[in-house]
């Protein structure tokens, strides 16, 4: 029996730390995953701009003959997910949605912190989801552009990365939120020093956890897991050459990466994903 695969994207490498927990939560399946690292970042982009390359990527991975899509994204999540809801068939898995159940099951004060890219916290699509969850919830956000190139950088445990995070985050702590929403790919990776500013009394909420623990769930509802049985292959697609996605890529996964192609999604430009049906 062939089973199919899961498609995953981001603008970049960021959501390999994504992918990361997929494998870790069903590791039987076969996964290929989307890079846009010509056109990363997102996070600073227009909403039209994002959902335009949101489809263009959705419409190449359908091709690959995918049982269920995750963006891995968080930008995308926010403002192309309902676009792409509407061209497929196949479920379509965001990162906002499962971040935010969470964090409105985890807040004990009802005051919730959401960090991410200025894209996601202009959309306001994690407060709108944690909101739908509990009215009651307060949301404070906040972007933190400059926590996407510590990452890359492997700047996560430094003065540097202490500094950025004090800056961007002590007016959350002093405004008192319990629960904070990691709500950008990048932002696993400073967890410890996110943590340290926040102190103990916070929970942090990972959005690419959250949302592994959603796609198993979707599986096994749907009686598409493959069996534990089984051992999933990984293939890479960039849009870049892969040198650079490599080498910071193989730190977001833990050293795993292999097969990684360019490609050009320039086909897919013109004619969206009108015609799409995975
Ligand atoms: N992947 C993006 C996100 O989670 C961060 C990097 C970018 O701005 O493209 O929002």
């Amino acid at each position: 029996m062939s089973w199919k695969g899961i498609g995953i994207f981001d603008s970049g490498v960021g959501g390999l730390t994504v992918l990361k927990e997929i494998i870790g939560a069903v590791p039987q399946e076969d996964t290929v995953y989307l890079g846009d690292t010509a056109r990363v970042p997102y996070g600073t982009k227009s909403p039209a701009t994002v959902i335009r390359y949101a489809e263009e990527i959705a419409a190449f991975l359908a091709k690959r003959d995918i049982k269920l899509l995750v963006v891995a994204c968080n930008t995308a999540s926010a403002v192309a997910l309902e676009e792409l809801k509407k061209h497929y068939s196949i479920p379509i898995v965001g990162v906002i949605e499962p971040g935010a159940r969470r964090a409105a099951a985890m807040t004990r004060t009802g005051k919730v912190g959401v960090i991410g890219t200025e894209g996601t916290i202009k959309s306001s699509a994690y407060a709108k989801a944690i909101k739908r969850i509990n009215p009651e919830v307060e949301v404070l956000t906040r972007a933190c552009p400059l926590f996407v190139p510590l990452a890359e950088e492997g700047w996560v445990d430094n003065d540097v990365a202490r500094m950025t995070a004090h800056t961007y985050l002590d007016g959350l702590r002093e405004a008192g939120v319990d629960t904070l929403v990691l709500g950008c790919t990048h932002y696993p990776l400073l967890k410890g020093v996110i943590a340290e500013v926040m102190g103990p009394a916070v929970k942090l909420v990972d959005s690419a956890e959250e949302t592994a623990r959603t796609v198993a769930e979707i599986l096994r509802i749907q009686g598409t897991l493959r069996p534990e049985s089984e051992h999933g292959n990984h293939h890479y697609f960039v849009t870049d050459v892969p040198a650079g996605f490599i080498r910071v890529g193989n730190r977001f996964l833990g050293g795993r990466l292999g097969d990684v192609h360019q490609v050009s999604l320039e086909e897919y430009r013109a004619t969206g994903t009108a015609d799409e049906q995975a």
